[in-house]
């Protein structure tokens, strides 16, 4: 699953912040009336810096980067005290990481103020860290049981899922996007260090992909393992209607008045049996995805961007009714509340114990309501013929925090001030 950041290409999106940088025009994510937002987007000062400062978090409606290193931790600050310190601290520094800059020289008596894995000073790189809840921080631990967001409850098991335990839910989520490895690499390192004692790792996976990697003259779409395109009909994340109605938590969503502005993060480690893909014919291929493995397009259309006509359809014989774009969308009235920004990577972890390849995709969804959006979708997909192919191992739920206005504030405020 790919990253489709609407229409916005990775290369387009360079061009879109040095635009920014050299008119300061005010209003890059179409937010309307968000001025934070706008203020920190006109400040940006050169291309690669994505801002922290915004009613949202970034790395969510962000355009497509290459590395992705997803952590879940555990939280073993002592107190509702410490907890805040951990926000405080966290927010300091993931806005330091994605500004970029140099290390603080320090007394050589003492440890280096960075790990120096990208030397005394280092780039923006398109850095993001997004940081997310799991339903575990809200027990009894901090007093925040009453605080929880209506929807968020441990990721359930479904039925083609395996999952193993050691990959599985967590306090806190943090997903790093960056250029490359080596930046996520160092946010992580720089965050674990500033947090000691008040977190423990739990799991962990990096995910990568290659933005633009399928020339075309219009748009590219990156290819999955599968070697289909993926993100084609992803939401359009600069549609701050459609972010809004579809992502973002409103005032009237029902949840706790803190959670405004933040959103359900869903990740699932997905592998993927390569190999026996590669022996299946691309017909079935085909027919699995509801999509030609060459073009994009849906099948018994000729571009990647037609839109099928389902109604006219009906007993699948262009399009079969199991086909995997079919059950995740069926295209109805009905069916629209249930759509999710995805934002997926490659994972490979090397060879299991059979021998075989241990690779697949990092799904990754955000959405409004993830009953109403992830598990909807999921739950016509149980059955579906890919499931031969494919089996869930890891993931979790989680509720990603709102967004930190300016610099006055940190992430978890609201939440930590509702106490
Ligand atoms: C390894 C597992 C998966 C693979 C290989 C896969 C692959 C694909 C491909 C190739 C497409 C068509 C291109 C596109 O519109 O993006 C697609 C579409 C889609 N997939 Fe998946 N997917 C997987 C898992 C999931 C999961 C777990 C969900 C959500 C529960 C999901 C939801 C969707 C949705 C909503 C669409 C768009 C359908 C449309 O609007 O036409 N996929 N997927």
């Amino acid at each position: 699953m790919s990253q489709q950041l609407g229409r916005l290409s990775r290369r387009g999106f360079l061009v879109g912040a040095s635009a920014i940088a050299t008119t300061g025009a005010i209003s890059f994510f179409g937010l309307k009336g968000d001025r934070a937002q706008a203020s920190v987007n006109a400040a940006a000062n050169h291309a690669g810096t994505i801002p922290f400062w915004g009613i949202h978090q970034p790395g969510i409606v962000t355009p497509e980067v290459a590395a992705a290193l997803v952590v879940a931790l555990d939280v073993t600050a002592r107190s509702p005290a410490e907890l805040t310190g951990l926000f405080q601290t966290l927010t300091q520094r993931i806005n330091y990481l994605m500004t970029g800059g140099r290390l603080e020289p320090l007394d050589p008596r003492y440890p280096p103020s960075g790990s120096g894995i990208l030397g005394a000073s280092f780039a923006a790189d398109n850095l993001t860290v997004t940081v997310s809840a799991g339903a575990s921080l809200f027990d009894d631990r901090y007093g925040l049981a009453a605080l929880r967001p209506k929807h968020l409850t441990e990721m359930p098991k479904f039925p083609n899922d395996r999952l193993d335990a050691a990959l599985c839910h967590g306090d806190l989520l943090l997903q790093f996007c960056a250029n490359h490895n080596e930046t996520n690499i160092h946010a992580l390192r720089d965050i674990l260090k500033q947090l000691s004692g008040l977190v423990v790792l739990r799991w962990q996976i990096t995910g990568f992909q290659q933005p633009d990697a399928d020339a075309h003259p219009r748009r590219t779409t990156v290819r999955n393992l599968l070697g289909f395109k993926d993100g084609t009909a992803n939401l359009n994340s600069q549609d701050s209607r459609l972010m809004n109605r579809l992502v973002w938590v409103q005032r009237e969503s029902g949840e706790p008045p803190w959670a405004i502005g933040g959103s359900y993060q869903v990740v699932r480690i997905i592998r993927m049996f390569v190999e026996f893909w590669d022996r299946t014919a691309l017909d079935e291929q085909e027919e699995i995805m509801g999509r030609s493995r060459d073009t994009g397009a849906p099948l018994g259309y000729s571009h990647e961007e037609d839109i099928p006509n389902y109604a006219k359809d009906p007993k699948g014989q262009k399009i079969p009714l199991d086909a995997h774009i079919r059950l995740a969308n069926p295209r109805t009235p009905a069916t629209e509340a249930n759509r999710i920004l995805r934002k997926g990577f490659h994972y490979s972890r090397g060879i299991d114990q059979a021998g075989q390849l241990d690779m697949g995709l990092l799904f990754i969804a955000f959405q409004q309501d993830v009953q109403r959006g992830f598990e909807s979708v999921q739950n016509r997909l149980n059955g579906e013929p890919l499931e031969e192919y494919i089996k869930p191992i890891g993931g979790g739920y989680f509720f990603t925090l709102p967004g930190v206005a300016n610099q006055d504030g940190y992430l978890a405020q609201s939440l930590l001030e509702a106490v």
